[in-house]
């Protein structure tokens, strides 16, 4: 199965020069980070994953991790911020599948990403419950989750994803960390590749 996790961050894009000694500083990147270890330590291996996190503020861009480079030590937040911070000054030398590019248009560019999948939905702690659509989980190719940051994403960009038909589902009404319910999401996945 396909799957596409893309977080949208309510922040700038962070400078090229950030601080790895003050990651929350630096546009949440903290938040990102632990949200690619929560994908990439190590694999399901019936998923493809891709994940994106979109910076929406101004000078939108986006990051899309799609493999992290092969090395003997565990990654942690500071090496997975140390990699995001390669790729924006272009001086990541190393295999892995990372990039970083700017994005004209919000819009266009979800629904670039969206219309390329069979289902999208939208992580909201006021959505249908996650029980709710375990069978569509088993049946799709590939699937579109849409997560917020360290903040909300805005009500404008929750319009555009509900003109897209992203649909809200809950994982319970907790409000939990974005990498906590990319790694429930991804518990659920697993469970049902076992039937
Ligand atoms: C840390 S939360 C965002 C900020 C949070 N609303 C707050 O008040 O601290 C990060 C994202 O995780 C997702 N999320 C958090 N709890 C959830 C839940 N119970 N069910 C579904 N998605 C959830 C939402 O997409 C949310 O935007």
């Amino acid at each position: 199965m396909r799957l596409t996790i893309i977080q949208i961050m309510e922040e700038n894009p962070p400078s090229e020069n950030f601080s790895l000694k003050d990651l929350p500083s630096a546009s949440k990147i903290d938040v990102v980070s632990r949200c690619i270890l929560s994908i990439f330590s190590n694999n399901i291996e019936q998923l493809d994953i891709s994940f994106q996190a979109i910076f929406s503020k101004t000078d939108i861009h986006v990051l899309t991790v799609n493999e992290l480079p092969l090395t003997d030590e565990i990654y942690d937040e500071i090496s997975v911020a140390s990699l995001i911070k390669e790729v924006m000054q272009n001086t990541k030398s190393s295999n892995g599948d990372i990039s970083w590019a700017s994005v004209v248009d919000f819009q266009q560019y979800i629904f670039s990403v969206v219309s390329n999948h069979q289902t999208t939905y939208y992580l909201h702690e006021n959505g249908l419950s996650i029980k709710e659509i375990k069978d569509v989980l088993l049946r799709e190719e590939s699937l579109c989750f849409i997560i917020g940051g360290r903040h909300d994403i805005s009500q404008e960009h929750e319009k555009i994803l509900d003109s897209l038909g992203a649909q809200q589902i809950s994982l319970g009404k907790k409000i939990y960390l974005a990498s906590t319910c990319i790694t429930s999401v991804l518990f659920e996945l697993e469970k049902q590749f076992e039937h």
